[in-house]
């Protein structure tokens, strides 16, 4: 049985979310300026003594052996043992957590659709035939398909109609079907697309388009209810460098958002750090093109690294042109940039930007500084406060878990060491804490009594 939803209210007291003062863009506000790395105001967006602390902290993780990792994650990380559920990883338990709080699941329908009232079950490949209640999903950068997978799962084991469009790049993170839970009922819903290149590399404009022109047929026009955007690489514990070396893919996927998602559509983004005009720019135009916009971190992603979710409420407009020809532009612009970083360094020229180690990043000799005037943004009070106490907020609590996560690692060694050692690792609030997550999951039906993959 499909549970309550709680009240749009009761959500936003209990989320930071954002709604804009106004949604018009001003004159002028759109700008691209490329050129050697700027150096980045940590007092911009946060604070310089909280992002110094967290540096500091994250320099001593990288002396910890890697084979230390699993368990004093557990232990700084309550959440980690609900693992991966009954899910092919811990990406759909996360896409779970945020669905549980804020209702991505709800089929969107746009009333001034012209959309077929026939029941829908052609496969993803006929003249599409869909019915007004069908769920339509475009999930980005999404491979191996944990996110797909439990939007399928959850549609289904609803007894709801699912259909879904996948864009990632092919290679060891590709899809892998075989893999997702027999209730996803997954034949014939999810189409998986690798653009006209047949890579599926998402920073090629003409994949992009591809993928536009190829949904936006198999759907009639309609486009889509809700986009999920997952995309992100290693970066080989290197994470100073995360937030601009993913800057292009997080831009992309927000191009191809803005171009098959339907009006009053939702999206869900995700992002790292946002200490940088570039990525407040991002999350800025976001906020004008959305009924309101949330910048949450899952209950299961982990305390101790960067990652967050840009969830985006009610898309304005259908295919809102003048921000989708500047993110065109700019993603131009970042081509233009490699390009000729390739034609010096022809050894990189075939890897995508955001497929090199994060060495190759560090010693970028260009790249893009701004997509948004910075005095639009850092005019907008209301929305510069609402980023600097984003970022605060994650910064502390990060550095809190990573120092929860040394100090426990290191009482851990010296056991290690001297077994006859009396350091006591501090007890772990994980139990507790699965417990909590059972209870606040227990109305999205979300059994976690398998914590292994299947
Ligand atoms: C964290 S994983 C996504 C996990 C996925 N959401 C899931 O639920 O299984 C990041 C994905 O981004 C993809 N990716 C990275 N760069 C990409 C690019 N340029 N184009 C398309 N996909 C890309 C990776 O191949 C990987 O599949």
């Amino acid at each position: 049985m499909r549970p309550l939803r709680p009240p749009t209210e009761f959500l936003d007291q209990h989320l930071d979310v954002f709604q804009a003062a106004l949604y018009e863009l001003p004159e002028g506000c759109f700008k691209i300026e490329s050129g050697p790395p700027e150096p980045v105001d940590m007092n911009l967006f946060c604070i310089q003594d909280i992002v110094d602390n967290l540096v500091e902290s994250k320099k001593r993780l990288r002396a910890v052996p890697q084979e230390m990792f699993g368990r004093a994650r557990q232990r700084c990380n309550p959440y980690e043992l609900v693992g991966s559920s009954i899910f092919m990883n811990r990406a759909s338990v996360k896409l779970a957590s945020i669905d549980s709080q804020l209702a991505l699941t709800a089929t969107k329908e746009d009333p001034g659709s012209p959309i077929n009232d026939q029941a829908g079950d052609a496969g993803v490949d006929d003249p599409v035939i869909i019915a007004k209640d069908t769920f339509r999903f475009a999930d980005l950068c999404s491979g191996p398909g944990g996110f797909s997978e439990y939007l399928l799962w959850r549609k289904h084991t609803w007894g709801e109609r699912a259909r879904g469009w996948a864009m990632t790049l092919r290679g060891e993170l590709d899809f892998q079907l075989d893999r997702f839970h027999k209730d996803a009922a997954v034949q014939e819903a999810l189409k998986v697309f690798y653009g006209q290149d047949a890579t599926g590399n998402i920073l090629k404009q003409e994949n992009i388009d591809a993928f536009v022109e190829m949904l936006e047929r198999e759907t009639a026009g309609l486009g889509v209810g809700l986009v999920s955007a997952d995309g992100g690489v290693s970066v080989d514990g290197d994470e100073a460098v995360q937030e601009t070396l993913l800057q292009r893919l997080i831009l992309c996927q927000i191009l191809t958002m803005f171009m098959v998602l339907q009006k009053g559509g939702d999206f869900v983004v995700k992002i790292f750090d946002i200490f940088t005009p570039v990525t407040a720019g991002l999350v800025w135009i976001l906020s004008r093109h959305f009924e309101k916009i949330c910048v949450m971190k899952p209950l299961t992603s982990r305390p101790m690294n960067s990652e967050r979710y840009v969830v985006c409420r009610h898309l304005l407009e259908r295919r809102p042109a003048r921000v989708i020809e500047h993110l065109k532009q700019v993603n131009a612009r970042y081509q233009d940039i490699d390009d000729r970083a390739a034609s010096k360094n022809p050894d990189t020229k075939d890897t995508p930007d955001t497929m090199k180690s994060s060495g190759d990043t560090a010693i970028k000799k260009e790249d893009v500084n701004h997509i948004v005037d910075l005095k639009v943004l850092t005019e907008d009070s209301h929305f510069m406060e609402y980023i600097k106490r984003n970022n605060m907020k994650t910064a502390i609590r990060q550095t809190e878990a990573l120092d929860v996560f040394l100090n426990d690692q290191e009482t851990l060694s010296a056991r290690m060491a001297d077994p006859s050692s009396t350091a006591t690792p501090p007890s772990t609030t994980a139990p507790a804490a699965t417990a909590t997550w059972r209870t606040s999951t227990a109305s999205s039906s979300i059994s976690t009594s398998s914590t292994s993959p299947r």
